[in-house]
């Protein structure tokens, strides 16, 4: 691999790391990040990233593509559908018929095709994919600030970053990776193993800090899960105007909030992920607690979380946000 990287391979030396191995159930490991960003403890990827890291890294930037960036869990799929919807011209039609990843596409998705049973065959090479789409683009991507395209730092296209509580994305986390059999064991050890900084993608606070430093870029939206719950119509607008579109029109606004409803999204087959069932991405079925729409409220976390579980979150939270301005989730 090219110097543009550190790579630290989760090799089973520390307990902590035999832990993850014994309860995550995907081949190998690193934490990878960008050679200058000395200090950075590394994003935990399953090898496989590897092979795509620097074609994402190198990749072209177009100043008309459009980016949702987010912490898995963080409410993605219902931004992703927001935006789409918002840049055309609510074509809820289009949006019921074409299924979400093929309109807006998870950029560095072939890092977890391990199987590849039934993923449809453009998307099993997800950068090519996105590198071929005709502008404008609209690409996911769950990676954090430093192993984005180089280009999004002078193209400066328009970015939406979405962020949610930690309790909730945990829990939401901890479902989707049984659901997706990459997860082993119960919820306390999987909040274990996310407070350790221990699963995919973490660390989570630097991710969510890292695109929170940016949130006056002129190119980059910041907004939070629990807002789009309290006052989904109010966001549409702030998204639209950020993305120079017009949402002003009261009944249409009224027809977007109903098309992204948690009730509509649940049963609407085009973004929730029941088309991943019976694919080697999904192989976990039956339990409606695994549904990927599966409660879509703010303070799920109590339903499951102990109290003494609860307590530790807030101590990591604390610590973790005591010399930042970031105001929220403590
Ligand atoms: P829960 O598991 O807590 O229900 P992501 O898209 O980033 O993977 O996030 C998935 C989470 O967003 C899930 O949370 C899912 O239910 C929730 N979600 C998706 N669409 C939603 C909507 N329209 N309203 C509220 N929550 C939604």
């Amino acid at each position: 691999m090219e110097m543009n990287f550190r790579i630290n391979e989760v090799d089973g030396v520390t307990e902590g790391d035999r832990r993850f191995m014994k309860h995550i159930n995907h081949d190998k490991y690193v934490r990878i990040t960008a050679c200058e960003e000395g200090n950075k403890p590394g994003c935990l990827l399953p090898e496989t990233f590897l092979d795509i890291a620097q074609r994402i890294r190198d990749m072209e930037v177009r100043e008309t593509d459009i980016w949702v960036l987010s912490y898995p869990k963080s409410g993605t799929t219902w931004t992703q559908e927001m935006v789409w919807c918002i840049c055309n011209d609510l074509d809820f039609e289009s949006a019921k018929s074409t299924i979400l990843p093929i309109r807006f596409p998870f950029l560095e998705l072939s890092t977890f095709l391990t199987g590849k049973r039934g993923i449809p065959p453009l998307l099993k090479d997800s950068v090519s994919y996105v590198e071929n789409m005709e502008s404008p683009r609209f690409i996911k991507c769950h990676l954090p600030w430093e192993l984005l395209p180089k280009q999004i730092k002078t193209v400066k296209p328009k970015i939406i970053y979405v962020a949610r509580n930690p309790k909730d994305l945990c829990l939401s986390y901890y479902h989707q990776l049984v659901r997706q059999g990459l997860f082993k064991g119960n919820f306390e050890e999987m909040a274990e193993l996310f407070l350790e900084d221990r699963v995919p993608y973490s660390p989570y606070w630097d991710h969510v800090l890292t695109y929170w430093e940016h949130r006056y870029d002129p190119n980059l939206l910041f907004i939070k899960y629990e807002d789009m719950k309290k006052d989904l119509p109010s966001i549409c607008t702030r998204v639209a105007s950020f993305l120079d579109e017009d949402c002003s029109d009261i009944g249409q606004l009224s027809e977007l909030c109903s098309h992204l409803s948690f009730e509509a999204m649940k049963s609407n087959v085009s973004v929730n992920y029941t088309f991943w069932e019976n694919t080697d991405i999904v192989s976990c079925l039956g339990d409606i607690n695994r549904n990927f729409m599966r409660k879509g409220k703010v303070g799920s976390w109590k339903e499951e979380m102990s109290p003494h579980m609860a307590k530790r979150f807030d101590t990591w939270i604390e610590r973790h946000l005591m010399t930042t301005d970031f105001s929220f989730y403590r």
